[in-house]
């Protein structure tokens, strides 16, 4: 599992590595770009104006929102990812802290009418998924929606058969979704595969 210092590393290739997978439809990002347009094109038709991203980056899918006048807060452990998203959304509120230990203080005190969270879950254990998942819910407003596009499967076998299929590429290091193991802890909880690998979680407040 990459900590913080191997995110530091790789955020010089990381928009590129990311593009190239989702172009050529390989695992783990087959379907990238067309989760981040969806969860984009979601939040702003639903007039979304305070938005949470756990797990910023880069800031692919923030950025955007904060182009389009959205107020932005959000988390991340790697310091170097939030020095280019900040360069990018030089007004966003964006803290650094281990999502594994919670929520940043500063974040832990208001309420967000989304939160998003992409590529970044997957690296809590799916105990750890719950607990945290629960926490984001109490941090939205009435009427808000948790978004997570990860790496996910709408069962177990298709994880297998995803993990099978990449053989030496797979990280076993990371914790994949499956969608219906979770519901049992969330049943409102909509599931939207996007690729064979990927898809958009959502939960409603
Ligand atoms: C694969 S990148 C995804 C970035 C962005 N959300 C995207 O969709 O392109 C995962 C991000 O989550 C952050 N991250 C991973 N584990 C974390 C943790 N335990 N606490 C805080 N941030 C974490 C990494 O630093 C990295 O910026």
């Amino acid at each position: 599992m990459l900590n913080s210092n191997g995110f530091d590393l790789w955020v010089d290739g990381y928009d590129k590595s990311v593009g190239l997978s989702d172009e050529d439809g390989t695992y783990p990002f087959a379907g990238y770009k067309a989760i981040l347009n969806e969860i984009y094109t979601r939040i702003l038709s639903s007039n979304c104006k305070k938005v949470m991203d756990i797990g910023f980056g880069t800031g692919a899918l923030t950025a955007k929102l904060y182009e389009q006048g959205l107020e932005i807060y959000g988390q991340d452990f790697s310091g170097k990812m939030i020095e280019i998203a900040q360069a990018k959304m030089p007004n966003a509120h964006l803290f650094q802290g281990d999502f594994a230990y919670g929520l940043a203080d500063p974040l832990l005190y208001q309420k967000y009418d989304a939160i998003i969270a992409t590529y970044s879950l997957h690296h809590l254990t799916d105990n750890q998924k719950v607990c945290f998942i629960n926490d984001l819910t109490e941090r939205l407003n009435d009427g808000g929606t948790i978004y997570i596009g990860d790496v996910a499967f709408t069962s177990r076998a298709e994880l297998q058969k995803c993990k099978d299929k990449a053989g030496d590429d797979c990280d076993e290091d990371e914790v994949y979704f499956v969608f219906n193991e979770l519901k049992s802890s969330f049943p409102t909880m909509q599931f939207e595969p996007i690729s064979y690998c990927a898809g958009i979680l959502s939960l409603q407040g």
